[in-house]
C-alpha cells in the first residue's frame, strides 16, 4: 500500500518536473561544451577575475573560440590589468535571456563586471541596440524575431537569432548562440571579445571622426573632457563639420567641441527619450527628438553612428554640428509609421495587457 502510493508519487513527479532539466553545469564546465573554451582558459587564468565571475555573474558574454593560430597564448602566466579589465567586461551581475534583451526597445544597457574610475559609481557598461537595420550606419543587426518555443527554463535557443551588443570604439559583438545554464545564470556566446573603451580623442579618431579630434586638440581641450567624468559627447562627423565651417565661423575650436559635450550624464542612447532635454558645457539646451524607425535627433543633428562607449561616457556620432544657426529642429515627419513606433506601441499594449492579468489574478 504504502510503496504503491510512493510509486505513485514518484510517477506524478517525473511527469511534473521536466525531464530535460538537470542540474545546470559549472560555468567552465559550460563554457567548455559550447566552444569557448579559450575564454574559459583566459578567466581561470586570474584567481580573482575567475572568483568574480563565479560570485557575481549573472550573464557571461563568452567569446567564441578562435582556431588556434588566432588564440591567445596564455601559457604559465597570469593575466595584465588590462586583460583582466577586458575579461571582467564580459560578464555582468544581472541575468538577462535573449528572448528579454531582444525585445526591449530601442535596447538595453548592461552594466559590465569592470569598474570604471571615471564614470561615477557604475561600472563600464556594453549597450545592446535593438532598432532596425536602416536606422544607423553600423552593419550587424538583430534578426530572427521568431524565437524557439517556450519550454520551461530548457528551451533551445535560436540559432538564427542575433543580438548586437556595441562596446569601445562603437565595435559591435554579436551574440551567435544565447542562453546557455550555467550555475549562476545564462552564457550567450558571442562571435568576439568587446573592445575596451578608450579617451575621446582615440575613439573619435578610430571611428574615424578626425576632424571633432583635431578641433578639440587645437582648442586644448582634449586632456580635460578625457578627465571629466561621466559625459556624453555628440560627435559631429567630418562632413558635417565640414558643411557647418560657415555657420561656426566666429566660434572658437573650444568652444564649439565643449559645445558638443553634455558633463554628468551617461546618455546611452536607450537612456535617451523623446523630448529629453540636456545642456552642452556652453549652456546650449538640447533636445532629443525620438522618429519612426528608431532615428535619434538631437535638435536638428540625427545620430548616425551611437553608443561609442568611452573610458568617461559615451559618444554619438552626428549629422550636423551643434550651432543654435545650424541645428534647430529635425525635419519634420514624413508619413508612414515606422518599426519601432509600432513595436514600441506594441510593448506598451503587451505591458497593460499584463498588468491587467495580474490585477485579476
Ligand atoms: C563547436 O564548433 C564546431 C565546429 O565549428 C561545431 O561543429 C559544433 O557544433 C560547435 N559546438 C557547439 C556546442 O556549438
Ligand atoms: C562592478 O564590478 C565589480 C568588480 O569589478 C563587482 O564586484 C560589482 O558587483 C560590479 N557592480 C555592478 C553593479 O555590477
Ligand atoms: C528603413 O527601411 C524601411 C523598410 O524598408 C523603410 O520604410 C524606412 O523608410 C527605412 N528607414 C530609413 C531611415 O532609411
Ligand atoms: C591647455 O590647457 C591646460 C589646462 O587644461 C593649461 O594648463 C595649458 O596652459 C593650456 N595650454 C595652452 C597652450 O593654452
Ligand atoms: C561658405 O561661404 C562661402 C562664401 O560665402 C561659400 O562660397 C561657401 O559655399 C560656403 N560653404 C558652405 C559649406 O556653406
Amino acid at each position: 500500500m504504502l510503496s504503491q502510493s510512493w510509486a505513485a508519487a514518484l510517477l506524478l513527479l517525473s511527469f511534473t518536473a521536466p525531464a530535460a532539466c538537470q542540474t545546470p553545469p559549472s560555468l567552465i564546465e559550460a563554457l567548455v561544451a559550447n566552444n569557448a573554451s579559450q575564454f574559459a582558459d583566459f578567466i581561470q587564468a586570474d584567481p580573482e577575475v575567475l572568483q568574480l565571475f563565479l560570485s557575481s555573474a549573472g550573464t557571461v558574454y563568452a567569446p567564441v573560440d578562435k582556431p588556434s593560430t588566432q588564440a591567445r597564448s596564455l601559457a604559465e602566466r597570469a593575466l595584465s590589468p588590462a586583460e583582466a579589465a577586458e575579461a571582467k567586461s564580459q560578464g555582468s551581475k544581472v541575468q538577462t535571456k535573449l528572448n528579454e534583451d531582444s525585445q526591449t526597445q530601442p535596447g538595453a544597457v548592461k552594466q559590465t563586471l569592470n569598474k570604471s574610475p571615471l564614470v561615477d559609481g557604475r561600472n563600464q557598461s556594453v549597450v545592446v541596440d535593438t532598432r532596425p537595420a536602416n536606422s544607423t550606419t553600423q552593419t550587424k543587426r538583430w534578426v530572427g524575431r521568431s524565437l524557439a518555443p517556450r519550454d520551461g527554463d530548457c528551451d533551445e535557443p535560436n540559432p538564427n537569432s542575433l543580438l548586437r551588443i556595441a562596446s569601445g570604439l562603437g565595435k559591435i559583438a554579436n551574440v551567435i548562440k544565447a542562453d546557455i545554464a550555467f550555475q549562476g545564470g545564462v552564457i550567450h556566446i558571442t562571435d568576439k571579445y568587446f573592445t575596451p573603451p578608450q579617451a575621446l580623442s582615440s575613439s573619435a579618431r578610430a571611428t574615424g571622426q578626425t576632424a571633432f579630434a583635431n578641433l578639440a586638440a587645437a582648442g586644448n581641450v582634449t586632456s580635460t573632457l578625457e578627465t571629466t567624468h561621466s559625459i556624453t559627447v555628440f560627435l559631429p562627423s567630418n562632413n558635417a563639420i565640414a558643411a557647418g565651417a560657415n555657420a561656426t565661423a566666429g566660434v572658437s575650436a573650444a568652444a564649439l567641441v565643449t559645445g558638443h559635450v553634455v558633463a554628468g550624464r551617461v546618455a546611452y542612447l536607450p537612456d535617451l527619450a523623446d523630448g529629453d532635454t540636456l545642456t552642452t558645457q556652453t549652456g546650449e539646451k538640447l533636445t532629443v527628438t525620438v522618429r519612426p524607425g528608431g532615428l535619434y535627433y538631437v535638435n536638428g543633428a540625427r545620430i548616425t553612428q551611437a553608443n561609442i562607449v568611452l573610458e568617461n561616457g559615451v559618444a554619438h556620432v552626428i549629422d550636423k554640428v551643434l550651432t543654435p544657426a545650424t541645428t534647430a529642429a529635425p525635419p519634420p515627419v514624413t508619413g508612414g509609421s515606422g518599426a519601432l513606433s509600432q513595436t514600441l506601441g506594441l510593448g506598451v499594449a503587451v505591458g497593460v495587457a499584463v498588468s491587467a492579468l495580474l490585477a485579476l489574478a
